[in-house]
């Protein structure tokens, strides 16, 4: 059966979900705090660990009532998020685990956070209209998340090497820093796509970087994406009221900053699944929730005529159900677990 209790709290949701032999999500619990942080504009680290505080317990609690679990030791292991993310965050997520572990005699299977996000993609889900990822390697992997941007080619189960990612801002902290520049309140991701419908992407054409740089092939670059809108609402405001004042401006902005990322983040995509002859392609992360990245993904890997996966927006943004598929695959194959019970809250996934 190999049920496995798994426990997420590497940012600003805590989550605790139920995964039955990796795949099939029994209860699956997340607790957001996002109306906490909207205030500051962005995840405010203390109060995130003390958010997690108050809400761990009851989560487990309604992961496992939901789940029909009355024991502890009805499950089979314990999975936990241990990095990399947030230190005052995962030590409380780190800290549950191990005390359920200690109390039951279950073993605690430690999860990268990345490795989860690809997982979200195993999960075999009421909502999923295209099946899951077979064991059919080599797969490309695009993690597309508040904190990170990877390019990825899995060979195997736990097996990876890191093709390129963002060497500055990663996808969806560009959301989140335009959507601030816009004043339109965080996260970025969904109020930039909600804009960006009544938007037209032509108006304001803006760059695409490392398009055709040969160093940087499989590589990202948001920050000048960023630059370039903040600059041109510096202009827009110079010659005119404020923004907010101009009409459409802001929908015509977000859409064609939005456009430009759903356009690089697929182009390199492609770019990699062509040059390293995979077999299926595999988006994860909070940005993956992104309509127009889903549509401009699901028209060019169609046309490529390659299997392309996308979790149900629920499970693209940080959830546990994903951390108990990554520990099951782990686990199932006898892979090492990176670390032992230390907490290593800057583990990166461990690549070839
Ligand atoms: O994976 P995630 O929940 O947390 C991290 O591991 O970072 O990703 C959160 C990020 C935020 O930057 C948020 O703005 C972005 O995902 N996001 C989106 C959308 N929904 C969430 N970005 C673009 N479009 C969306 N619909
Ligand atoms: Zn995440």
């Amino acid at each position: 059966m190999n049920r496995i209790l798994a426990i997420e709290t590497s940012c600003d949701e805590t989550a605790a979900a139920v995964v039955e032999a990796g795949r099939r999500v029994v209860s699956n619990v997340v607790a957001s705090q996002i109306e906490l942080h909207s205030r500051y504009g962005g995840v405010f680290p203390e109060v995130a660990s003390r958010q997690h505080v108050l809400a761990i317990q009851p989560v487990i609690e309604e992961a496992l009532t939901k789940a029909n679990i009355a024991a502890i030791q009805d499950l089979d292991a314990i999975a936990v998020t241990h990095g990399p993310g947030l230190a005052g965050s995962l030590l409380v997520g780190v800290n549950a685990a191990k005390g359920l572990a200690f109390a039951s005699g279950l073993p605690l299977l430690p999860v990268n956070h990345l490795e989860g996000h690809i997982y979200s993609n195993w999960l075999a889900l009421p909502e999923r209209p295209a099946p899951v990822p077979e064991d059919s390697f080599p797969a490309l992997v695009l993690i597309v998340s508040g904190g990170h941007t990877e390019l990825i080619l899995m060979s195997g189960h736990g097996q990876y090497q890191r093709l390129g990612g963002t060497l500055d801002d990663a996808a969806g902290e560009a959301f989140d820093k335009v959507a601030r520049l816009l004043n339109l309140g965080f996260p970025g991701g969904p109020v930039i796509q909600r804009m960006a419908t009544q938007g037209d992407p032509t108006r304001y054409p803006l760059p695409r970087a490392l398009s055709h740089s040969a160093e940087h092939r499989f590589d990202f670059s948001f920050s000048g994406l960023k630059t370039a809108v903040l600059n041109l609402v510096r202009q827009l405001e110079q010659t005119g009221p404020p923004l907010a004042e101009q009409p459409g401006v802001v929908a015509d902005i977000a859409a064609a900053f939005q456009e430009a990322v759903a356009d690089v983040l697929v182009a390199k995509s492609a770019d990699a699944a062509i040059t390293f002859g995979v077999r299926q392609v595999c988006i994860c992360g909070g940005v993956s929730a992104n309509a127009m990245l889903r549509q401009v993904a699901q028209a060019r890997f169609t046309q490529l005529g390659l299997p392309l996966h996308i979790p149900p927006l629920a499970y693209c943004t940080d959830n546990a159900a994903m951390i108990g598929a990554a520990a099951y695959y782990r686990w199932r194959n006898n892979t090492s677990f990176p670390c032992d019970l230390s907490l290593d809250v800057f583990a990166n996934l461990p690549v070839a």
